[in-house]
C-alpha cells in the first residue's frame, strides 16, 4: 500500500496549477445519464473517484472514453437501472445516478450509501424530495429503489442544507412535469456549476447560487460540451500549504470568488495574500497567528479545510477554537496530529489548539481524503520524518499532490 514520505522544514515556492473539482466533476458527469446522446467535458481531474464514476457509468451501460483530463460519455445505450453496492460502496457520491435515473429510465436501483468516517452521512433528504416529486420509494435489501412516471414539479423544503441533496433533486426536477421550487438549497459553486452545465443542455433552472432554486421542467435534454470549474478545497489546501512553509506560492488557473472565505481566515491569522483574476498568492507570517474557524455550508468556511486549518493552529502563536459544525465525526485527524506533538483538546464539535512551536515527525494514519491532506500538510513543517499511510484515501480528491508539493520545493516522495 502506497506510503507518502516527508521530511518536514523545507520552504515551499513557486507557482502550482489548480486541477478540475472533483465535488463538481462528479455531479456533472452523473448529469450525462440525463441525455441519451454524447456528451464530453474537459478539465476533468485524474482521480480515484472519477474512475469510480466512469466504471459506474459504464456499468449502466455508457460509453466512457478518456483522455488525460478530457472525458466524453456516451449515454445511448443505458442497459440497466440499477448501482450496485461493489460500486456505490467505493465512493458515496454515486448516489448522484438516483435523480438522473428515475428522471430519464423512470426508475432506479442505488445501493444505499452506508456511513463514512466523518459521519453517518444519511441520504434521507434526497429521497424525501423524490417522493415530492411524486416518485415511489421502498428500501430494502441495502437498496433504495425508486420508480415513477413522468416526474411532478413540487415544492421542496430541505430541513438541512445538502449539496448532493440539492444537486440530486435538481437532476430529477429538469424532466419533471410543471415547476419545481427548492428552498433551503445548497449554495455551493459545485451546484451553480452543475445548474450552469444542465441549462446550456436546454433545462430551464433560475436561482442556483441562492437558497431559493427554481426548475421549470422540459420534455429533454440535449447532449452538452462542457469544462470543470477548479477546485476550490485543491485551492485552499495549496493557500495552507504557502501560509505553513512560508512561501510565496502562486496558485493558478483557481477561481478567487470560491474561496473568498478562506482567504479571510488566512488573512486574519496574518497571511499576506495578493488575488487576482485566476490566481492567488500566499506568503505566510515569521509566526501563524491562533484564530478561530467555525464551519458552515457556503458561502461560510467550508468544512473541507478544516483538517488543513487544524494544521495551521497547530503550530500558531496563541490559541485556536475549531467547531465543526456539518459532520458529527470529523475530528479524527486530531489523534494523529497529536502523535505529532499537537496540542488539541476535543469536546463535542469543537476543538481547542494551543499551537507549539514546532510538530515532530512521525508515522501516522490517514482516515479520510481532508485528514490525509491534513497529514501531509503537518509533515511539509514537522521536524525530521514524517510517513502518511493509506494514501488512497488522498488519491480520491487530490491529483498528484505529492508531485506538486515537490515540483514548490518541498521533500516529499510517494512509497509502495
Ligand atoms: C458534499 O457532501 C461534499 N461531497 C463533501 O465533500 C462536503 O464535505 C459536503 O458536501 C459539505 O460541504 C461531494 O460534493 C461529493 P451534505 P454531501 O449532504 O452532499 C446531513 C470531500 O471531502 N444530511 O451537504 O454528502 C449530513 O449528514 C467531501 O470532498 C442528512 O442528514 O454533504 C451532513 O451532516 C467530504 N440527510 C449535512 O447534512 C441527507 O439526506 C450536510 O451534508 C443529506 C445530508
Amino acid at each position: 500500500m502506497d506510503k507518502i514520505v516527508i521530511k518536514g522544514g523545507r520552504r515551499l515556492q513557486g507557482a502550482v496549477a489548480v486541477s478540475g473539482s472533483k465535488n463538481a466533476a462528479l455531479p456533472i458527469l452523473f448529469s450525462s445519464l440525463l441525455t441519451d446522446g454524447v456528451s464530453s467535458y474537459t478539465n476533468v481531474p485524474e482521480l480515484r473517484d472519477i474512475d469510480s464514476t466512469r466504471q459506474l457509468l459504464t456499468h449502466l451501460g455508457a460509453r466512457v472514453e478518456t483522455e488525460g483530463h478530457a472525458m466524453r460519455v456516451d449515454a445511448r445505450g443505458l442497459c440497466t437501472h440499477e448501482a450496485p453496492y461493489d460500486l456505490v460502496r467505493k465512493m458515496r457520491a454515486s448516489v448522484l445516478a438516483l435523480g438522473p435515473l428515475v428522471a430519464r429510465l423512470k426508475r432506479a436501483r442505488v445501493s444505499l450509501p452506508g456511513g463514512c468516517a466523518i459521519g453517518a452521512r444519511p441520504i434521507n433528504l434526497h429521497l424525501k424530495a423524490l417522493a415530492a416529486l411524486g416518485a415511489e420509494i421502498r428500501l430494502e435489501h441495502g437498496y433504495v429503489t425508486a420508480t415513477a412516471g413522468r416526474l411532478r414539479g413540487a415544492e421542496i423544503t430541505f430541513d438541512t442544507v445538502t449539496v448532493t441533496g440539492t444537486e440530486n433533486i435538481l437532476m430529477a426536477a429538469v424532466l419533471a412535469e410543471g415547476t419545481t421550487v427548492l428552498r433551503n438549497a445548497a449554495r455551493e459553486p459545485e451546484v451553480v456549476a452543475l445548474a450552469d452545465v444542465l441549462s446550456r443542455m436546454g433545462a430551464d433552472i433560475s436561482g442556483a447560487g441562492t437558497s431559493e432554486i427554481t426548475v421549470r421542467g422540459v420534455a429533454a435534454l440535449r447532449p452538452v460540451a462542457a469544462e470543470i470549474i477548479p477546485d476550490r478545497i485543491e485551492t485552499g489546501t495549496f493557500m495552507v500549504a504557502a501560509a505553513l512553509t512560508g512561501g510565496p506560492v502562486e496558485i493558478v488557473g483557481c477561481e478567487p470568488r470560491h474561496v473568498a472565505a478562506v482567504v479571510d481566515k488566512l488573512r486574519e491569522a496574518g497571511a499576506d495574500i495578493r488575488v487576482g483574476e485566476r490566481s492567488i498568492t500566499v506568503t505566510g507570517p515569521p509566526r501563524i497567528a491562533g484564530i478561530d474557524i467555525q464551519t458552515q455550508p457556503y458561502p461560510g468556511f467550508p468544512t473541507d479545510m478544516q483538517a488543513q486549518f487544524m494544521v495551521l493552529m497547530s503550530v500558531a502563536d496563541g490559541v485556536g477554537v475549531v467547531a465543526e459544525t456539518i459532520f458529527e465525526n470529523r475530528f479524527i485527524h486530531v489523534s494523529e496530529l497529536r502523535r505529532m506533538g499537537a496540542d488539541i483538546r476535543v469536546s463535542g464539535n469543537t476543538a481547542t489548539v494551543r499551537g507549539v512551536r514546532r510538530l515532530s515527525g512521525a508515522p501516522v494514519m490517514a482516515t479520510d481524503l481532508r485528514a490525509s491532506a491534513c497529514l501531509v500538510l503537518a509533515g511539509l513543517v514537522a521536524e525530521n520524518t514524517t510517513e502518511v499511510q493509506r494514501v488512497y484515501h488522498l488519491d480520491r480528491g487530490y491529483e498528484a499532490l505529492e508531485k506538486k508539493f515537490a515540483a514548490l520545493g518541498a521533500d516529499i516522495v510517494r512509497r509502495r
